[in-house]
Parts: structure tokens; C-alpha cells; sequence
């Protein structure tokens, strides 16, 4: 039995944190589970992932805290660093992850979605750093990501008060794109997914990482890893289809299986 189920629809794989009674919350178990899941997609069927969590209540409401709570500092600095290595794989898994936030994203949930490309949620979201009133910072990139998504003033404001913040809130400042009704979250986030994966998936692929890389480098630099990657999308079919069909006005056969020629 495995704390996170897999659902193909079509070329989007739909992967569900399924431990409802704890509100989806993460403990070691949990996050192996989660890059068991991960690892196990197939990358030349699967175009797009959606993330969310099992039921209605909750996305992810955080690490285990009676997992945290007799955690010795070598223990927790370990489980820190398992958290992160999930997440950073998250981060760079090739293809594109949206986050359908479905509920709480608490502690670690929150920094779960923040490791996606994409963050959309219901109307009942709920947004919060709150490890500084158990007594422990953010530890799944909390105080790294939020920053980088929503400016450090207001990354501060939210990890140092512990405040938790509802979903207009949330899309107010940008941590996410999008709210829907809980009832059509789900489907909203498969149909960008689907969106997504009808695109050419090497150019998708390239895109995410020629932004993830470049991110944190000088402009001179981020421009020559967008050259490379810009120029590894030539001569693949779907930069001949795709232009070809352009110019002819034809419309593009579309790739079934990822090749790089
Ligand atoms: N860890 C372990 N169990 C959790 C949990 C968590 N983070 N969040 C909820 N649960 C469990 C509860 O213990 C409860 O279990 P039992 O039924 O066995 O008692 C069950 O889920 C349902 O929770 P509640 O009864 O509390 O539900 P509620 O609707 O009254 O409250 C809530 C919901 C506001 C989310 C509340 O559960 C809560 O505050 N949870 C903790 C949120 C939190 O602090 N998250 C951050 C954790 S620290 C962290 O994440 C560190 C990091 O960065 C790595």
C-alpha cells in the first residue's frame, strides 16, 4: 500500500497524497512514497503531472509533527534534507507539475506547492508557515522558496507571524495563479495539464529547465543556458512539423511518444 496513488487521464498523471485521516500529512513513509511515485511515471507517455491530496479538506497540512516531535537535532536535520531532496526532485523533475491545492497547505504542505511549476486551488485553500509557533523553522524550503515567489517583505511577514492566509489572499500576492470552487478544482487543473501536454514536449521540457536553471544566474549568463536549450529544440520533429506546418498552414500531427529527434 502506498500513501500516494497514481491516475493516468490520458498524457496528464494525476498523483494523489492519499492519507486522509492525517490530513495527508508528510512523514518519512509519505515523502518515499511520494518519489516512488514520481520515479515511477513514465516520462515518454506522461506529458504533465497535477499534485494534490486525498479528500476535501486537506492538500498537505504539513510534516508529521508526532513523527517531528521526539527528533533528536541530528534527526531532524535528516529529515530536513529528506524533505528537500523530494522536494528539489519536484523541482526538477522534467516535465511540468501543477499543484491543485485542495484545502490546507500548511508547514510543509505549503512548501510542497511551492516546489511545483504551477500552484491552482479551491476556495477553502488555507496558506501558512506556521513551524515557528511549534518551535522550528520552515524545513522543506520554506524560507527559500516563499521568498523567491512572493518578495522577502511579505515571506517574512508570513513565516515570522505564523499568520495563515486564505486563497484571495494567496492569489493576491502571487503565490498562486488561480482560484476555482472546490468541486471544479480538479477538473481545471487536468485541463491546463491537457493544455500543456498538447504542446511540444521537448520545448516543454527545455522551457521549464532553461527557467529553473537560469533563474539563479546573471543575466549573461541565464541567456546562454536559454541559447543552448533554444538550439537543442532544432531539428527535432516537432521544430520541423511545427514550422513546417506554420508555413504550409497545415495543422501539426502531434508527437505520441517523447524522442529527441
Ligand atoms: N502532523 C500530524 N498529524 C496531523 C497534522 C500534522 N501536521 N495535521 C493534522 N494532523 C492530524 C491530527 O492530529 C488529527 O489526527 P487525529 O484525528 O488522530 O487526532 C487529524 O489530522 C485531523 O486534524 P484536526 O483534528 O486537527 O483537524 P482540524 O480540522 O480541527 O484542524 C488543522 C486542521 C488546522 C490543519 C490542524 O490539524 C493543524 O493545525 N495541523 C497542523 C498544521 C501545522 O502546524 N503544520 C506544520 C507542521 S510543521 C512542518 O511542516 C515543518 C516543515 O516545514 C518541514
Amino acid at each position: 500500500m502506498s500513501f500516494v496513488t497514481t491516475e493516468l487521464q490520458g498524457a496528464v498523471a494525476v498523483l494523489t497524497i492519499d492519507r486522509p485521516k492525517a490530513l495527508n500529512a508528510l512523514n518519512p513513509e509519505v515523502l518515499a512514497d511520494l518519489k516512488a511515485a514520481f520515479e515511477g511515471l513514465d516520462q515518454n507517455a506522461v506529458r504533465c503531472v497535477v499534485l494534490t491530496g486525498a479528500g476535501d479538506k486537506s492538500f498537505v497540512a504539513g510534516a508529521d509533527i508526532g513523527a517531528m516531535s521526539t527528533m533528536t537535532k541530528a534527526e531532524g536535520e535528516a529529515f530536513g534534507k529528506q524533505g528537500n531532496d523530494v522536494f528539489l526532485m519536484i523541482e526538477s523533475f522534467p516535465l511540468p507539475v501543477i499543484a491543485a491545492v485542495n484545502g490546507f497547505a500548511l508547514g510543509g504542505g505549503n512548501e510542497l506547492a511551492m516546489s511545483c511549476d504551477i500552484r491552482l486551488c479551491a476556495d477553502n485553500a488555507l496558506f501558512g508557515q506556521p513551524e515557528v509557533g511549534l518551535g522550528i523553522t520552515p524545513g522543506f524550503g520554506g524560507t527559500q522558496r516563499l521568498g523567491r515567489l512572493v518578495g522577502m517583505g511579505m515571506a517574512k511577514q508570513l513565516v515570522f507571524s505564523a499568520n495563515n492566509i486564505k486563497a484571495d489572499e494567496a492569489l493576491r500576492i502571487g503565490l498562486v495563479n488561480a482560484v476555482y470552487p472546490q468541486a471544479e478544482l480538479l477538473e481545471n487543473a487536468v485541463k491546463l495539464a491537457t493544455k500543456i501536454a498538447r504542446n511540444a514536449p521537448i520545448a516543454v521540457r527545455n522551457c521549464k529547465k532553461a527557467m529553473n536553471d537560469g533563474i539563479s544566474l546573471p543575466i549573461e549568463k541565464a541567456v546562454e543556458v536559454e541559447e543552448k536549450l533554444f538550439g537543442d529544440c532544432f531539428e527535432t520533429h516537432d521544430q520541423v512539423e511545427g514550422m513546417g506546418c506554420f508555413l504550409s498552414r497545415e495543422k501539426p500531427k502531434p508527437r505520441a511518444v517523447f524522442t529527441n529527434n
